[in-house]
């Protein structure tokens, strides 16, 4: 239900909160200024005030702030973005790696330095692979909780010789609840002990059906440490984001996804932010999640100062007023008052949630005691 704090419902009718105190007191609600009050009391007041009452919800403040569906023909082709996933020690972390020295870029600017949570490669055929540099479910999840669902392939990485574990399974369960395809990467086949075939029918089990058993997951055979055929499992998530014909209008105003954020020293707030749509570029004004900002400069995976950002691409964004967290939103608008008003809306929003929390816990911790 929606619900109001004493202060902010003196505040919007730029009342004293000790006369909204007594107003309320007058309708048989005894009110302390911090409280929360629902919107039928709220409105009893702004009338008892001799106002008129606008409820003023979600919609209303954040209405058009996302655009409206793009037409066929302003859709173009987009890389697709990959999250590793896999049982512990099974080889993400070595496999991000060894994808991430395909690229063919790296070798003239220098390599992918920065860690920014997400990079580009380019590989030898010129196609792009965005990947998700926080490999594990934990990330995946977060973000999917926060409502950002960024990911469209999904590579899950099997050790030939240990075989589906239990956060193999997990992993399953997440890609299967999002709906994301997986590719499977069956990793360490450089080890004697190596056993793919097993790890084909193990997945079965768990409704993964695989094209050597009819099915439509692919699967490739791969050493991260070897290095070997890298660029078959590139071909085989290319091929996967053919199928799923991934697209976006680059031309409007940006909307995307943090995927980390931290406060820097000497570079304040800095969040790493996948685009989904449009193009983004320096001097926009954003809202993200609960903060707002303007873009003051945006940097890529090489570390180097970009003059814009377009689908799939991540990028470092700096300008922020606060530190987001992973999995909020990202939406340029067209002016400061926008981003004010729906970051004082939703800061407002959150922290009357974390007032009825904190209300609801200390009420249960008087009936303990009694
Ligand atoms: P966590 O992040 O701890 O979940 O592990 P991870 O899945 O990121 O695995 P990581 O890449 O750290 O690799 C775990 C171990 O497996 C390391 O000792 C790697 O050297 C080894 N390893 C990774 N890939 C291969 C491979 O293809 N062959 C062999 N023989 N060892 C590998
Ligand atoms: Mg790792």
């Amino acid at each position: 239900p929606e619900t109001i704090t004493v202060q902010e419902l003196a505040n919007r009718m730029a009342e004293r909160g000790g006369n909204v105190i007594k107003t309320l007191m007058k309708l048989g609600v005894m009110a302390t200024i911090n409280q929360v009050i629902d919107a039928d009391t709220a409105e009893l007041v702004v009338e008892e005030f001799g106002h008129k009452a606008k409820r003023v919800s979600d919609a209303d403040v954040e209405i058009g702030l996302v655009s409206g569906p793009d037409t066929e023909a302003e859709m173009m082709s987009r890389p697709p973005v990959v999250t590793v996933m896999g049982h512990v020690d099974h080889g993400k972390t070595s496999l991000l790696d060894a994808m991430r020295s395909t690229d063919v870029v790296s070798g003239e600017a220098g390599g992918i330095t920065q860690h920014i949570g997400a990079y580009q490669v380019q590989v030898p055929s010129g196609d792009r692979i965005t990947f998700i540099d926080t490999p594990g479910h934990a990330a995946f999840t977060a973000m999917r909780a926060r409502g950002a669902e960024v990911t469209d392939i999904v590579v899950l990485v099997v050790a030939a010789n240990d075989g589906i574990m239990p956060q193999t399974i997990e992993a399953i369960r997440h890609a299967q609840a999002a709906k994301v395809p997986m590719v499977v990467a069956i990793n360490k086949i450089d080890l004697p002990e190596a056993d793919p075939n097993r790890v084909r029918t193990e997945l079965l089990q768990h409704d993964v059906v695989v094209e050597e058993m009819g099915g439509d997951v692919q699967t490739v055979e791969v050493s991260a440490k070897k290095r070997m055929n890298l660029d078959k499992l590139v071909e085989a998530i290319l091929l996967q984001s053919e199928i799923l014909d991934l697209k976006a209008n680059p031309d409007r105003t940006a909307e995307g996804a943090v995927v980390e954020a931290k406060m820097e020293r000497g570079r304040g707030s800095v969040a790493t932010v996948l685009i989904q749509r449009g193009t983004l570029r320096v001097g926009d004004t954003f809202v993200c999640g609960k903060e707002w900002g303007r873009v003051r400069a945006l940097v890529n995976e090489r570390g180097e100062r970009v003059e814009e950002a377009g689908p799939s691409v991540p990028v470092e964004v700096l300008g922020f007023n606060g530190t987001p967290e992973a999995g909020d939103d990202f939406i340029a608008v067209e002016d400061e008052a926008k981003a004010r008003e729906v970051s004082g809306y939703r800061q407002r929003k959150d922290r009357e949630t974390q007032f009825v929390k904190s209300a609801r816990g200390s009420m249960e911790q008087m009936f303990e005691r009694i």
